[in-house]
Parts: C-alpha cells; structure tokens; sequence
C-alpha cells in the first residue's frame, strides 16, 4: 500500500523560558496543525548550540551554510517544511537575540542572486509576546519579520501578538489568544 506522506510543520521558539508565553502559543498552533493533519516538531533554540551568520558567503556559492552545528538540522527542517511557526518574545523593541542569530542563519536560504531556495507557498505564522499593555508597540518587530519571511517566498498566514505577558504564564488567561493560536494551526 503506499504511504502517503503527512504535511510537515515545524515550530520554532526564541523565548528561553520553557511554557512561557511564546512557547505555549507556538505548541497550540501546532497543536493545531496536528489536528488538521501535519507532522509537527518544535526546536527549543535555547537549549540550542549555535552561532551567528560569520558572512563568509559560502552559501552564496553552495547550495547550504557552511557551519555545522544544531542549527543546521533546523534549516534542513526549514526548508522540507510546508509550514513554520516562528515565535520570540520581544526583548528592548525587538525579537530575542536567541532568535536573530537563528534569523541571520536563514541568509543561506537564499542564493547569490538574492533568490530563496526555498519552495514557494510555504506557509508561516508568527507568535510574539511583550510585557507592555499597549499592542501597538512593537508592531514593527512582528511586521519586519514577515518581510524578511516573505522575501523568502512564505505565506504569512497569521501574526498573534501577545501583550501583558511578563509573568511566564499569562497566557493562560488568555484564552482568546490561546483560542486564535489553535485556530492558525487548524488553518493552515
Ligand atoms: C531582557 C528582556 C528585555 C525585555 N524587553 C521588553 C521590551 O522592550 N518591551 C516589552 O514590552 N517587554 C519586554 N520584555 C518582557 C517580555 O517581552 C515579556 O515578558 C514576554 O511576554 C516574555 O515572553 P515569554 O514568556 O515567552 O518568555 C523584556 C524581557 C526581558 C527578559
């Protein structure tokens, strides 16, 4: 009988806190994309041994990066996933530093005449979380990445922006977040 190949979806969490904020909505979006049929796996990237993009555009004339560390298994992920759940909170306006060196990482995917090597329609959601109250702070961060995702041919299907979370389990009163989470994954 042949097998028949389930859709792959891939989370990605930059928050150092395990079931913090970021973390338990990027699980219910994939938990989500679990009920609608995919393959899930989330990368913890704190518990992750990796470095920054050294510049060296090896993967300008090659078809990857030239390091070899625990990022690399991710971008191989990366790149056979039909979708992404990028989560990070915001640290001082921004996503995490845990999370931008993963970002400047995924400069391999694209090749030297500044096309991605990704395939296209990829579909991607985006999860952030802030301590402020106010939600149209930081809107930039949020909005910049999708850029930078969909110069890489994704399909920025949700953005779900958490405020008021400085304790690590404010989500969980949250239950309209929680809810729009799941409801990405199931979308996707
Ligand atoms: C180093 C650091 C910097 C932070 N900077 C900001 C900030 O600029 N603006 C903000 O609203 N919250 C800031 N926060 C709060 C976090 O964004 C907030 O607690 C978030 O909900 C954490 O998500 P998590 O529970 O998934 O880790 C900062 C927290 C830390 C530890």
């Amino acid at each position: 009988m042949a097998r028949v190949n389930k859709l792959k979806a891939i989370g990605i969490v930059g928050s150092p806190r395990k079931n913090g904020n970021v973390d338990t909505l990027v699980q219910a979006v994939l938990d989500g994309a679990e009920q609608a049929g995919y393959q899930t796996k989330k990368y913890m990237l704190n518990e992750m041994k990796y470095s920054g993009c050294q510049a060296c555009d090896y993967c300008k004339s090659h078809e990857g990066c030239r390091l070899e560390d625990d990022l690399t298994s991710l971008l191989q992920d990366m790149a056979e996933a039909d979708a992404v759940v990028f989560g990070s909170p915001i640290y001082f306006l921004q996503f995490t530093g845990q999370f931008r060196l993963m970002e400047d990482r995924m400069y391999s995917l694209i090749d030297a005449g500044f096309n991605s090597r990704l395939r296209p329609g990829k579909k991607a959601v985006i999860v952030t979380s802030q301590g402020n109250p106010d939600l149209v702070s930081y809107e930039k961060a949020a909005m910049e990445f999708a850029d930078v995702l969909k110069m890489l041919g994704f399909e920025v299907k949700d953005i779900i922006r958490m405020d008021s979370g400085s304790a690590r389990d404010a989500v969980l009163g949250r239950k309209d977040l929680l809810d729009k989470a799941r409801l990405a994954g199931l979308s996707l």
